[in-house]
């Protein structure tokens, strides 16, 4: 399948696993973006991103929440198969929200499959370390490629409260734990959020896998970025620090809607153009 002009006319490769873990060999940045609906997920996907990330910040970004654990499993597939419909070249990664996994491994093991079984994702992602590994394990075991999370997990939010992780020495352990234990389970990549870059970095040649940084520096095997914080859709937002805002699209769409409103009121639009005859 093909989403863009120039894929058209060539066959499109989709990413795999093979091919990130390739990337991590010869030592190529891995990119991985969010993405909630069908015309986001052509937009990243055309932009030749490797992983797409229907991440559970799906809550605030656009459902209106304030934190990620509100959002279900429900909303979660029904954003995952908007997603899916337009992702034809990246690998797309779903997350697991709040409660669909901590209660126990065979909640966790249905709600992943639901995920690639209903939602046709092609992986999931996971927040947690030591405390998940047996989950990951058994589903990678069961044909389910995982994501780790560890740093900053939004989903620990109210213990962990909003700040950088692996300031402290029993932080930093416990992170290296958390690393290499999901390496153990199979986890194909590791999300690093919000910690020291030095720290991040460590983790990063601690591993055999890719490490993919969010507000984590330079020196992980890949960066994410929620697609809404770098295109800067949400308005009046002043910004976290780890975002570079590639754009201001919500100062763009604001112009447009004002302008349609000034042009209705005056008689402007529909012109002659718009009308038929
Ligand atoms: O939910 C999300 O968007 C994420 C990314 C920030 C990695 O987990």
């Amino acid at each position: 399948m093909s989403s863009s002009t120039e894929s058209a006319t060539k066959p499109v490769r989709p990413v795999t696993l093979s091919s990130i873990q390739a990337k991590r060999r010869r030592g190529e940045k891995i990119t991985m973006l969010t993405a909630y609906d069908y015309p986001t997920a052509r937009l990243v996907d055309d932009a030749g991103v490797d992983l797409v990330l229907v991440g559970d910040s799906l809550g605030m970004e656009e459902l209106g929440y304030a934190t990620t654990l509100p959002v279900s499993m429900q909303e979660m597939l029904h954003h995952v198969k908007a997603v899916r419909r337009g992702t034809w070249r990246a690998l797309l990664v779903a997350d697991m929200p709040f409660l669909s996994y901590q209660v126990n491994d065979d909640e966790g093991v249905r709600n992943a499959g639901l995920l690639l079984k209903e939602g046709e994702a092609n992986a999931v992602k996971i927040e947690g370390g030591v405390a998940v590994a047996p989950l990951v394990q058994r589903l990678v075991t069961i044909g389910i490629p995982v994501v780790g999370h560890i740093g900053f997990t939004p989903q620990s939010v109210n213990v962990l409260g909003w700040k950088v992780q692996g300031r402290t020495e029993k932080d930093v352990d416990r992170l290296k734990a958390d690393a290499l234990a999901l390496q153990e389970a199979g986890a194909f990549a590791i999300v690093l959020e919000l910690m020291p870059k030095m720290l991040a970095g460590e983790l990063t040649k601690s591993i055999k896998i890719p490490t993919i940084g969010i507000g984590s520096g330079p020196l992980c095997s890949g960066q994410v970025l929620v697609t809404s914080d770098l295109i800067g859709l949400r308005q009046g937002d002043g910004g976290y620090r780890h975002v570079k805002k590639y754009a201001d699209v919500s100062a763009v769409i604001s112009q447009a809607l004002a302008e349609f409103r000034r042009e209705v009121e005056s008689g402007l639009f529909p012109g002659d153009e718009q009308s038929i005859d």
